[in-house]
């Protein structure tokens, strides 16, 4: 769509490349649409993208409106301080092997709002503190997203990040962080307007201590591809979190507390991708008084949902969409939510387990489901019992003996499984031992009985015994 229009666009417009292929150096061109593509796009973009250059192509142009100036893919290692700009909105960095940039390179851009650092290697030695300064303190940096992913950051300097009040959007992820070190996470939280953060990829097995306490506007976090086992307690200093997003982290299980009262704020969860997640726990999601989407899917190891994970929420009036599909669920409470009443219900790729459990998914909601979203009810299939494996679970209702938790529906294995050899052989043990401990108290009761004279008897009993004996076999 976005390569039609520029195709397009590209047709119509100016357009002038420089077509000998050799590096670009500093010119006396005036016109920098004889360089690079003027798209009149939305906003307007000057498009220097692959054109070689090895230095900042000469910017003297007056654009009297907002405009984007698009410097990916050259070879522009040092940046030098940009030359005023007007109306300069945007301004894309990325993929050109920065080795140096000079302090308040940005300083003379007062309209920027959107800078790009992405895919250059950058460390945090070449984003030092004043990369981003101002041109004094009483006129900082305008910018509102900072985008810095793809690059070789392992921290930022605690200083860096001050000169941007006006930040709300910070893009960090794919940077080999590890574990936030301090000075980066004071970086961080100098971003009193910060609105959205994106830590994906970077490695984390955990946050700092108290990391998101100060950042009181932060609405959307992606914590997302990270070695996180736990939901991280920190998640829940976030108060103004609308949308969380944990995918793809080693989690075994969402329990109770993961997500406190604190988070009420939050309509959108993403807990998907989880290779380890094994299942969710009662009251995992009843602090989450505002969710209105879920999205649980592509966890290969989710079995279960514990029927009462959402007790206590107030499902009425907020969650109006879950996603379960491609999970490893059997069964599914009834009770578990008001499933009818949501607009959105995703159960596919799961081996449904078709007993009576399962009756009302295929006699109650598959129907609804099957009226507002036909497209989500392609693949409910049963995985047991065997007589129904690969059937729709719409397609056996009516069928005799259908849905039936009675005999003789055996689970696979029953007879013998581990578990009922483990019983046997346990049982073995208990009777051998008990024949033991009888003999033996026999003995016992025996040598102690002789030991208090009471022999005589005994004795004087077999004697009797023997007697009758004799008397039988000789009668
Ligand atoms: C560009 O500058 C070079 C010297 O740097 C000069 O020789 C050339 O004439 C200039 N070209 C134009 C079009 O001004
Ligand atoms: C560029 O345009 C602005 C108005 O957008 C004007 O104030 C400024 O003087 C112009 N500068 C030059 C160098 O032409
Ligand atoms: C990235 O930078 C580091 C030093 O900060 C260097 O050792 C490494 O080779 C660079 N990687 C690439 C792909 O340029
Ligand atoms: C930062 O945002 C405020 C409020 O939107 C605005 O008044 C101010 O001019 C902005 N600062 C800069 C440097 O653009």
């Amino acid at each position: 769509m976005k390569a039609v229009l520029i195709i397009f666009v590209y047709s119509v417009v100016i357009l002038a490349t420089n077509a000998d292929g050799s590096p670009r150096k500093h010119s006396n061109k005036t016109n920098i649409c004889m360089q690079c593509m003027c798209l009149t796009l939305q906003p307007y973009t000057v498009d220097c993208m692959n054109a070689r250059y090895e230095e900042l192509p000469p910017l003297t142009m007056n654009i009297t409106y907002p405009w984007k100036l698009q410097l990916t893919h050259n070879k522009i290692r040092h940046i030098p301080q940009f030359p005023l700009l007007h109306n300069l909105i945007k301004l894309d960095l990325g993929r050109n092997g920065i080795k140096n940039i000079d302090e308040a390179a940005f300083a003379n851009l007062y309209d920027l709002k959107g800078l790009v650092l992405a895919y250059n290697n950058l460390s945090a030695e070449i984003l030092e503190t004043h990369v981003f300064k101002g041109t004094n303190m009483l006129q900082p940096l305008g910018l509102e997203e900072l985008d810095l992913s793809y690059n070789n950051l392992h921290s930022l300097e605690g200083h860096t990040l001050q000169y941007l009040p006006n930040l709300t959007k910070l893009h960090i992820n794919n940077n080999p962080i590890h574990d936030i070190p301090y000075d980066m996470a004071t970086a961080i939280n100098t971003l009193e307007n910060l609105e959205e953060l994106d830590l994906s990829q970077c490695n984390l097995d955990r946050l700092p201590y108290h990391f998101l306490t100060d950042l009181r506007k932060l609405r959307k976090l992606t914590l997302a591809g990270n070695k996180l086992s736990i939901v991280p307690a920190e998640v829940n200093y976030a108060h103004s979190l609308t949308y969380l997003n944990l995918n793809g982290n080693p989690i075994t299980t969402i329990m109770k507390g993961d997500f406190s009262e604190a988070l009420r704020n939050v309509q959108e969860l993403e807990l998907s991708g989880m290779p380890v997640l094994r299942s969710v726990g009662p009251e995992a999601f009843s602090s989450l008084d505002h969710l209105a989407v879920l999205k649980m899917c592509d966890n290969p190891k989710l079995r279960s949902i514990n029927m009462y994970a959402f007790t206590f929420f107030d499902l009425n009036r907020q969650l109006q969409e879950i996603y379960l599909q491609s999970n490893a669920l059997t069964t599914l409470a009834e009770d578990m939510l008001p499933w009818t009443t949501l607009k959105v219900v995703d159960l596919q790729n799961n081996p449904w387990s078709c007993d009576c459990k399962l009756r009302w998914l295929a006699e109650d909601l598959i129907p609804l489901i099957e009226r507002t979203n036909p497209s989500k009810t392609l693949s409910l299939i049963c995985a047991e019992p065997d007589t129904d494996r690969g059937h729709k679970l719409t397609n056996i209702v009516g069928k005799p003996n259908a849905f039936s938790c009675d005999p003789p529906y055996i689970p696979k294995y029953t007879i013998y499984s581990p578990v009922a050899i483990a019983i046997i052989a346990v049982g073995i043990t208990l009777m051998i031992t008990s024949a033991i401990i009888f003999a033996y108290t026999l003995y016992r009761r025996t040598k102690v009985k002789s030991l208090l004279g009471e022999t005589v008897r005994y004795r004087r009993a077999h004697s009797i015994d023997e007697d009758g004996y004799d008397e039988i076999v000789e009668s």
